[in-house]
This record gives structure tokens, sequence and C-alpha cells, in this order.
């Protein structure tokens, strides 16, 4: 369920209707939909309110703006973050530090010092060495590191290999077959007060099955650990329910996945941690872009868009549907490839698709678009950096700039020998 609707024919965010922002933004830009965004945040946070503890970090990845962040913390949301810049974001919007849990397969030492500088919360370590490390580290600080250890369930999430991570040939966790061991070493370390363990094993999962069995190995190595004589009080089950991109699509809802949870962790005497991304962000945004022309084709239409695969690489990168809508559709379709301008074959949004008639200049959006889209976008072909808009009932606001070309420029250096 979203806010973009259709009224008196025009695509509106909210009460606002797309052309407004695109005839003071222009195109391609990003719209939120802060009323969407809430909802998501809260049926979320209330279908998990029937298990007893809870902690909800979300996932910074999946849509990093800062006014965005500020919403979902006013929410009571923690955040999941991979970088100190994530981190920098995460506290920016108002996030304590103790509720950031920051995960990441290569930490490096700097980082680490920065985060526990902050009092970040807890520590998601992928491997034993990055314990060792964050031991020593925060030894020398005089700190004791709060952290979990990630395993790898070995688990096929039935999703997208490029975003799957929970097999034993991802570079995710540490074995399951050693994570017991690796537990009782890193709990000896003076710096580090290991917890918990903590999995992920993909995202944009269309079953609740990968994880519920993922969640069983957990729990069964959880209860290995503990009769070592070892503390487990946290267990973080990461993120990854996945979301509909294309309309009639049935994806989990969370309240199954709490129903799921609830029963798999039955008796499990431990805090439960979350890192949603996409359940949260996707719907609550689209991709607002203006066709270029329409130019004939050997058997479709292409249909040219204003943006292209460095505003949003989905598609490129994971073969992604997103839903295309005209913004004033006239009530015809056609049947057309839809692009961007960038000068390869990638920067394909869509082939041989069934949308609204599209011509010259008519303003379009790629639905879906709040999770993974501002957030991979780059300036590739010396394009400019995508901007965001967020909508708020009747108002609206730039929350990220377009960045131009020339400001992009302006960072680059010739060096004297080259002059
Ligand atoms: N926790 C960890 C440790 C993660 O690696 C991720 C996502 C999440 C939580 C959040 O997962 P979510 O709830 O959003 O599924 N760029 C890709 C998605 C990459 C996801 C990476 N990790 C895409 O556009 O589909």
């Amino acid at each position: 369920m979203d806010h973009f609707e259709y009224r008196g024919g025009v695509l509106h965010a909210e009460d606002v209707p797309l052309p407004a922002i695109a005839a003071e933004v222009g195109t391609p830009v990003y719209v939120y939909s802060r009323a969407t965004l809430t909802r998501h945040a809260r049926v979320f946070r209330d279908a998990l309110a029937v298990l007893p503890k809870v902690h909800l970090a979300f996932a910074v990845k999946s849509n990093p703006n800062l006014a965005v962040l500020k919403v979902l913390a006013a929410e009571g949301y923690g955040a999941d973050v991979v970088s100190a810049g994530e981190m920098d974001r995460a506290l920016a919007a108002g996030i304590p530090a103790a509720d950031v849990v920051f995960s990441g397969v290569g930490k490096t030492a700097a980082e680490m010092r920065r985060a526990l500088e902050a009092g970040c919360g807890q520590f998601n370590l992928e491997s034993e060495e990055e314990g060792q490390e964050l031991a020593e580290i925060a030894h020398a600080m005089g700190l004791t590191a709060t952290a979990t250890l990630r395993i790898n369930p070995d688990v096929d999430a039935g999703t997208h290999a490029k975003i799957s991570t929970g097999k034993a040939e991802n570079k995710f966790g540490v074995p399951f077959d050693r994570a017991a061991g690796i537990y009782g070493r890193l709990s000896a370390l003076p710096g580090l007060n290991l917890r918990g363990l903590a999995l992920h094993i993909g995202s944009q999962l269309a079953r609740l099955d990968p994880l519920e069995a993922a969640f069983i190995k957990a729990g069964s190595l959880m209860r290995a650990i503990r009769a070592e004589g070892f503390a487990v009080t946290h267990m973080d089950l990461g993120g990854g329910v996945g979301v509909p991109y294309r309309a009639g699509e049935v994806y989990p809802q969370p309240d199954e996945y709490a129903a799921m949870i609830a029963r798999v962790t039955d008796g499990w005497d431990a805090t439960l941690m979350f890192e949603p991304g996409r359940v949260i962000t996707g719907n609550t945004g689209v991709l607002l872009t203006e066709v270029v022309r329409v130019k004939a084709g050997a058997l479709h239409p292409w249909v040219v868009v204003d943006a292209a695969m460095n505003d949003l690489a989905r598609p490129a990168m994971y073969d992604a549907w997103h839903d295309f809508s005209a913004v004033k559709p006239g009530g015809t379709r056609m049947t057309a490839n839809i692009v961007g301008p960038i000068c390869e074959s990638s920067d394909t949004f869509a082939m041989a698709r069934d949308i609204d008639t599209v011509a010259r200049g008519d303003l379009a959006v790629f639905r879906t678009a709040g999770a993974y889209g501002a957030t991979m976008a780059n300036t590739y072909n010396s394009r400019p950096m995508v901007p965001e808009v967020m909508v708020d009932g009747g108002r609206w606001a730039v929350v990220a700039d377009r960045i131009e070309p020339a400001t992009i420029l302006s960072a680059e250096r010739v060096p004297e020998w080259l002059e």
C-alpha cells in the first residue's frame, strides 16, 4: 500500500501532483511519500510487537537519505550501518549510538575506532580475525566492544544470486560448523563482550521458509553455545523480507513474518534484533522521469527516458522489474522497450513491456524505487547526481540536491606535470 495515486487523471504523491515537482526540480528525481514511509515503519514495528524483546535497526543502505532517517528515528528505529559514512548519517538523524549496529564484511580499523568512540551499540563480526582486531582496538582504548558473531547458515534464500548472502560460497559470516569454536575463543578476549549470533541470508526474499530454515539452524547453534557455558542474550535475525515490484505479486506480510518468528524463537529467551531495509522503504518512493523521445525500433519502439542506469541501477544489475506508469495516462497502451540515454545496452529498464502510451515530453514514474534507488546512484556518463524530494501531505521539499557535473568536475585536479 502506498500514497501514489491518480487524482483527476494525474499521478499524485499524497496531495502533490507530480508535474508540480517536475516543473520546479526537473527530472529525473526521486519522490518519497512520508505517509507511506511512516505507515510501513509502523506496520512492521507493530507486527513484531508480538515478540517479547525486540530491537529494530533500519538497514541504512536501502535509503540513507537524512530526511528518511529522521522519520524512522522518530518511529523508534535504530540503524544497521556498514560504513562510517552510514554511521554518521544515522547519528546526524538523531538515532542514538547505542541503537546503531555496525555490520559489514570489511570494517577497517579506523572505522572500528570511530564507532567505538561514538558509542556504537553493537558490532556484527564477520570473522574470527575481525573479532580479534576489534578486541585489541577496544582494549587499547580502555573500552569493551559489544558484538555478535555473524554465521553463514548455508541456506539458499531463493533470491537473485547477486543479493544472496547465506550460502557457504558467499563471503558473509563464519562457516556454520566452525561458529561454536570461534564463539568460545572470541568470548575469552578482553575488550570484547560477545553476546549473540547474527545472520542475514539475502534480500528480496519471496518466501519465508528459507528464513525459517536459517533461524532454526541459528537456534540450535545458540543452544549448543549456551551448553558450553557461554552467554547468548541477543540474536540478530537480519533483514531480507521482499516486496512486490509488479502489480498483483504476493509477498510475505509483516504479520506472517512475525508469526513465523514467534513460532521458531519460542523459548529462546533472547533479544531479537532485526535489520529491515526494503520492506520499510521500497514502496515509499518513485523515480520521476521525462520521456526524451520515442524512437522507432525493429520490433518495438524505444521509449528513451531521461533517467538512466546511473540513477536506478537495479534493472541493469539484477534484471529487476520496476512498474512504469505515465503521470497523465491517456487510456491507451503500447508495447515498448524503455531505456535510458547511457551508451551501453545494460541501460535498459524494460523490454517489450506493455505500458501506458507515452510521447516526447510526457512524465512517467518507475515505481517501488524507494529502496536501493538513489542510494546506488552514481554519475556515470558525467550525468548529474539525481536529487530527492519528500512529500508530506500537501507540502514537499528537496531533501537532496541535484549535484551538477560542474560541481563534480570542480573536485578534480590536473597535476602540474600534465599542464
Ligand atoms: N542486513 C544486512 C547485513 C544486509 O546486508 C542487508 C542488505 C540488510 C540487512 C537489508 O536487507 P533488506 O531488508 O533490504 O532486504 N542492492 C540490492 C539489495 C542489496 C541488499 C544488501 N544487503 C537490490 O537493489 O536489490
